[in-house]
């Protein structure tokens, strides 16, 4: 495709994507297709010759679209948000366009310095002090994967540069609560830890980390010989956002020479509100913690910030220096392919950094401002209303509901919970998450894709009474 070509089509598709955005509310929100659809209907084999942009483009909208789910739908309210803010989407395409990658300064130059610039933006709008560095990871996943190579390394002293981390007598112990993110056990895993090494720890009524719990795990390990190493601990948990108490894991983390490490995957966006940071008091007690731009605050995904406050730690853990990477700049600037996993890295900056300017902090304020209000008034609805159970705080924008009609059975709701979110979800009117708490089916609602507003939250408790009355 040349320059030229491309001109078109580029426009032609920047069309395809504004028109997209302003009619995807008259689009069922999850796709109602069947495993296998989209593939079938597409030809198995690479085509031989060269076909046309229009063919692509007809086969996106024949082929490809039915086969979508709406997350910048205005009744999306499932999982958590992943806005894409259409300045992201340019920011991206910023990205693309320019089509480099970063492997050390001089590959790419501001890729390294709007990286950090944009980095200490988030710092202090998420009012963080200036002991924290930042750095942009593809997931929160990978973010703490990195901090518990980290913790590996703090507590083993430096062992990957002899034995490894096998050679230790004490096995390393990891902490998190039973409702921590899946990504955490998956990460303790892969760091090598063994799952026999890890605690998940009980959580208090309202599914926080239970800190006396904690406290009795840690000397319970203590005294069997092995030695606590990181504790993982949330700022909004994912099945109900739950706040662990973080100032008193800090504290035990320091008393016990441990890493603590907080996913605030979610949360971390609504850090720019101050009237939110008491959700994560005590969050200068930690060494390393994540927050997803990609998710509510509206960055296109992947834009992951992990920030520590041991980044010469960080950078020993995980720096690399073969010849062919080496330039006359290092020393002088920083090398982000050795703060973290993988070598290249894109541009990822250009979409955060449209984002912030675009929006400003007082617009984005604005919208998680918005976002939580609707998450109250749906909060003081269900509440009020007979046979609906709210099921654990409402502390930012997520709501755990369950329609509990007299006279059923556990194993009975169970199958009522899932037949009215089954219906709502394919029916295409409002897609919704069901999620087990304390071993029975409940249902998320997690207001705030960019689009949804007071309306949209009206209508979708109107079409929950009406679909539980029609069974
Ligand atoms: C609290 C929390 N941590 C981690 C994750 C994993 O995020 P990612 O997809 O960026 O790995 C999620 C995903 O929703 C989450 O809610």
């Amino acid at each position: 495709m040349t320059p030229e070509e491309f001109r078109k089509f580029g426009h032609q598709m920047i069309d395809w994507i504004a028109d997209y955005r302003a009619t995807v509310d008259d689009l069922p929100v999850m796709s109602t297709i069947q495993p296998g659809d989209v593939r079938k209907s597409l030809p198995s084999k690479p085509p031989e010759s060269a076909e046309s942009f229009d063919a692509i483009l007809a086969d996106l909208n024949e082929k490809i679209l039915p086969g979508i789910t709406h997350w910048n739908h205005p009744n999306y309210f499932a999982y958590f948000p992943s806005n894409a803010t259409l300045a992201s989407v340019l920011g991206d395409l910023m990205s693309s366009g320019l089509g480099g990658i970063g492997l050390n300064w001089q590959s790419m130059p501001a890729l390294t310095e709007l990286e950090e610039l944009t980095t200490d933006w988030l710092r202090q709008m998420v009012g963080l002090s200036t002991a924290w560095e930042g750095v942009i990871q593809d997931t929160a996943s990978t973010s703490t994967l990195v901090a518990l190579l980290c913790a590996r390394e703090q507590s083993s002293n430096y062992s990957q540069m002899n034995t490894g981390f096998q050679g230790q007598q004490s096995p390393f112990i990891v902490y998190s609560s039973i409702q921590s993110h899946s990504s955490v056990k998956k990460a303790a895993l892969l760091a090598g830890f063994g799952l026999d090494h890890l605690r998940f720890i009980e959580t208090d009524e309202h599914f926080a980390l239970n800190i006396k719990c904690l406290e009795d795990a840690i000397q319970k390990d203590i005294s069997a010989g092995f030695t606590p190493c990181a504790i993982i601990a949330t700022t909004g948990t994912t099945t109900t956002t739950a706040i662990d108490p973080i100032a008193d894991i800090a504290h035990l983390a320091k008393t016990h020479d441990m890493w603590l490490h907080v996913d605030a995957a979610m949360a971390g966006s609504a850090m720019i509100l101050p009237e939110c940071r008491w959700m994560w008091d005590g969050i200068e007690g930690a060494d390393s913690l994540v927050l997803n731009p990609h998710k509510w605050l509206g960055v296109i995904f992947d834009c992951s910030l992990f920030y520590t406050r041991k980044s010469e730690h960080l950078v020993r853990v995980m720096s690399t220096n073969p010849s062919y990477l080496q330039t006359s700049a290092d020393g002088e600037a920083k090398n982000y392919r050795d703060w973290g996993i993988p070598l290249g890295r894109r541009f990822r900056a250009l979409k955060l950094w449209c984002l912030i300017r675009e929006q400003g902090v007082s617009g984005l304020q604005a919208r998680i401002r918005r976002d939580m209000d609707n998450a109250q008034w749906l909060y003081q609805q269900i509440e009020a209303t007979p046979e609906w159970d709210i099921l654990a705080p409402v502390s930012l924008q997520t709501i755990c509901v369950r329609h509990i009609p007299a006279g059923l059975e556990a194993a009975e709701l169970d199958v009522h919970t899932l037949n009215w979110v089954h219906e709502i979800n394919s029916s295409g009117a409002a897609y919704l998450t069901p999620a087990k708490l304390n071993g029975q089916w409940m249902v998320r609602i997690s207001i705030g894709a960019e689009t949804t507003t007071l309306e949209h939250v009206q209508a979708l408790w109107d079409t929950m009474q009406n679909v539980v009355t029609s069974h």
